[in-house]
C-alpha cells in the first residue's frame, strides 16, 4: 500500500513522541511491504516562531493533500501566561480541524492492568472499563461568535449547532456502537440548554435506524460524577464540543497515564491522528516523554488505512513493552527508560527481531535508573 502521511511534529515533547511514531511506521512499512511517503509541516507555537502564524497556509494544503495526519502536540507556556497575545499556538489547530472539517473526535479509553496502581480509580471500579468518546469537533461554543463589549466589561461566546452537524457524528457514533458493546451514551444539558434538547431530538430520531443500540441520556454534570463512579457502565459516549472536550480529559486519567492515550479526529475525507496529551514542555528535549500515545495514535492512522494486522501489531508491542516493565518516567519514575528506547523496543518487537523470550540482560543495559 502507498500511502502520503503528512507529519506535524508541533510543540515541546511533540517532536520528540512523533519520531518514535515515524519510526515504528517505517518497520511497519518494511515488514508488510507498504509505501509511506512523509511530509512534513508546522503548526502551533513552532509555527509562529518560524512563520508568524500558527497554521501556515501551506500546512492545510499538505494536509489536505495527504492521505491522513499526525500530529504531536502544541501549547507554549509563554502563550498561556498572556492574555493579551494577538496569536496563540491552539488557534492553529482549531483552524485545522475547520479547515479539514475534521467534525469527529474519537478518544478510546481503556485500562492496563500494569497501570493500575496509577489510577486515581480504586482497582474495584476499573475492571472492565473500555469506552470510548466521540466528540463533536468543529462545532459548538468552540466556532460561535465571540465579542468582548467595547468597554472591556462583558463578553459572549455563542453555542450554535444545527441538525446536520449533530447527525453526521451520531451516525459514526451509532455505527461504532454496533460494533462494540451496542451501547450509546448522549451526553447533554438538555434540562438548560436549547442546542441540548436539538441533540438530543436528533439522536431519539436517528435510533430508529439503529434498533440493535441501546441509547440512553445523562446530563453532563451527572455524566462527570458517573465516569468517576462506575466507569464501566460506558460503552460509546457521543457528545458536543465542549462537554467532550472536559468529560475526555476526565476519563483519560482512568487510565493511569494521560501520555498512553491516542485519539483520531476525522472528517469527510481528512483524518488526524495525535495523543491526547499536551506539550508538556518541561520535559521537552529531555527524552523522557511517554512515545505511547503517539504510538497508539499511529495505530489508530494505521485503522484507518484498514491495516488492522499492522494496526493490531503496534497494539501487542506496547501491551508487550508495558508488561515487561518498559516504561517511561511518568509510569516508574525510579527505574525508567528513555522515550528513545521504548520507540527502539517497540520497533524491534513489530519487526520480530525480539522473540518470545526477553533478552532481559541486554535491554536491561538501557535502562536508566535513578538511586
Ligand atoms: C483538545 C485540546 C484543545 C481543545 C485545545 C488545545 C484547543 O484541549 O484537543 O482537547 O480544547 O479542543
Ligand atoms: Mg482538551
Amino acid at each position: 500500500m502507498k500511502k502520503t502521511i503528512a507529519i506535524i511534529e508541533g510543540d515541546g515533547i511533540g517532536p520528540e513522541v512523533t519520531r518514535q511514531s515515524v519510526r515504528i511506521l517505517n518497520t511497519i512499512a518494511e515488514s508488510f511491504n507498504h509505501e509511506f511517503s512523509y511530509r512534513y509541516c508546522l503548526m502551533g507555537a513552532d509555527a509562529i516562531d518560524k512563520t508568524g502564524s500558527p497554521l501556515p497556509d501551506e500546512t492545510i494544503d499538505i494536509c489536505l493533500n495527504s492521505d491522513a495526519i499526525l500530529f504531536g502536540a502544541i501549547g507554549h507556556p509563554k502563550y498561556d501566561n498572556d492574555p493579551n497575545a494577538k496569536v496563540r499556538p491552539e488557534q492553529g489547530l482549531l483552524k485545522l480541524r475547520k479547515s479539514l472539517q475534521l467534525f469527529a473526535n474519537i478518544r478510546p479509553v481503556a485500562t492496563y492492568s500494569a497501570l493500575q496502581h496509577l489510577s486515581p480509580l480504586k482497582a474495584k471500579n476499573l475492571e472492565g472499563v473500555d469506552f470510548i468518546i466521540y466528540r463533536e469537533l468543529t462545532g459548538g461554543i468552540y466556532f460561535g461568535k465571540k465579542e468582548l463589549s467595547e468597554d472591556g466589561l462583558s463578553a459572549i461566546d455563542e453555542c450554535t449547532y444545527n441538525i446536520t452537524e449533530i447527525e453526521r457524528i451520531a451516525h459514526l457514533a451509532f455505527q461504532a456502537a454496533q460494533k462494540r458493546r451496542k451501547k450509546l451514551t448522549l451526553v447533554d444539558k438538555a434540562n438548560v440548554l436549547e442546542t441540548s434538547r436539538l441533540w438530543r431530538k436528533a439522536v431519539k430520531d436517528l435510533a430508529s435506524q439503529y434498533e440493535d443500540v441501546t441509547v440512553d441520556f445523562l446530563f453532563v454534570d451527572n455524566a462527570a460524577m458517573q465516569i468517576i463512579l462506575n466507569p464501566a457502565q460506558f460503552d460509546v459516549i457521543l457528545t458536543e464540543n465542549m462537554f467532550g472536550d472536559i468529560i475526555s480529559d476526565e476519563a483519560s486519567v482512568i487510565s493511569g497515564s494521560l501520555g498512553l492515550l491516542p485519539s483520531a479526529s476525522i472528517g469527510n475525507g481528512s483524518a488526524l491522528f495525535e495523543p491526547i496529551h499536551g506539550s508538556y514542555p518541561q520535559a521537552a528535549g529531555k527524552d523522557i516523554a511517554n512515545p505511547l500515545g503517539s504510538i497508539l495514535s499511529a495505530a489508530m492512522l494505521l485503522d484507518h488505512f484498514e491495516l488492522n494486522e499492522e494496526a493490531t501489531l503496534i497494539r501487542e508491542a506496547v501491551n508487550w513493552t508495558l508488561q515487561n516493565g518498559f516504561v517511561t518516567k511518568d509510569i516508574d519514575p525510579v527505574n525508567f527508560y528513555f522515550t528513545n528506547t521504548i520507540g527502539e523496543l517497540i520497533s524491534d518487537y513489530v519487526s520480530g527481531k525480539i522473540p518470545g523470550s526477553v533478552k532481559q540482560e541486554n535491554i536491561e543495559l538501557r535502562k536508566s535508573t535513578i538511586i
